[in-house]
């Protein structure tokens, strides 16, 4: 049984960061500190994971609509993501790595978009009552930082055409969730060597796997 969460035996890993923080380039790190200790890993991303999660995704990535309307998608998507994949993957005993979850839905559709807290708190209540990651990483740069690499490679989506501001207001808000339960949240420099960053991810969870295998 997972130590940080008793009620189910995976363990739930979530990425986190602005667009162009680097979570992509790390996740694979995450996935073999798990393996290298005989866990079982499923590896997946939001919005996305199912089939019905990918198609929103395209329209959530390529197509205009109100901030409302994102959010909603964000946790339809989300739904299908935990019943199809987290939540059985998690009572198998199997880890799960997710490339984001709520807390981007909070960042992104809260934090740089508006929408009252509240609101979002509630579909989460509503969409995954009692299920929330037992680590999550947030891999933290300044707007501008992220803009630069993301400048130096492919196209961009809807949201990586936002403003700086928006992503002020983004990474302001991913800092505050973290500064409020410091204990489930690691907040890693970006901004470091991609070696660097994952030295420190990859030392974090090396000491969460031996809490809760000593359980
Ligand atoms: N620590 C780092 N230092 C410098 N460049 C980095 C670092 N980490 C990642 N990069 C580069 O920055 C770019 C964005 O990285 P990556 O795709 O991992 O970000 P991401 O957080 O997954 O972005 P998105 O949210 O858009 O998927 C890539 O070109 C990657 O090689
Ligand atoms: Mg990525």
């Amino acid at each position: 049984m997972s130590a940080l969460n008793p009620y189910r035996p995976g363990l739930f890993i979530s990425l986190e960061g602005i667009d162009g923080a680097g979570k992509s380039t790390q996740l694979q790190a995450v996935v073999d500190v798990l393996r290298a200790a005989d866990r079982e890993v499923v590896l997946t991303r939001e919005p996305g994971g199912t089939e019905i999660g990918e198609k929103i995704r395209d329209l959530l990535l390529h197509q205009t609509m109100r901030p409302a309307t994102e959010a909603l998608l964000m946790f339809a998507a989300r739904q299908e993501h935990v019943l199809q994949v987290i939540e059985p993957a998690l009572l198998n005993g199997v880890d799960v790595v997710c490339d984001r979850f709520t807390a981007a839905t909070l960042a992104y559709q809260g934090g740089g978009k508006g929408i009252p807290t509240e609101r979002l708190d509630a579909l989460a209540r509503w969409v995954h009552p009692g299920l929330q990651p037992d680590v999550i990483v947030l891999i933290d740069v300044p707007p501008e930082v992220a803009a630069q690499r993301l400048a130096q490679t492919r196209q961009r989506d809807r949201f990586e055409q936002e403003s700086v501001d928006f992503f002020v207001r983004v990474r302001a808000n991913y800092l505050q969730q973290a500064a409020a339960a410091p204990g489930r949240w690691l907040v890693v420099d970006g901004t470091q060597t991609p070696d660097s960053v994952q030295k420190i991810i990859t030392e974090h969870l090396s000491n969460t796997l031996q809490v809760v295998e000593a359980k």
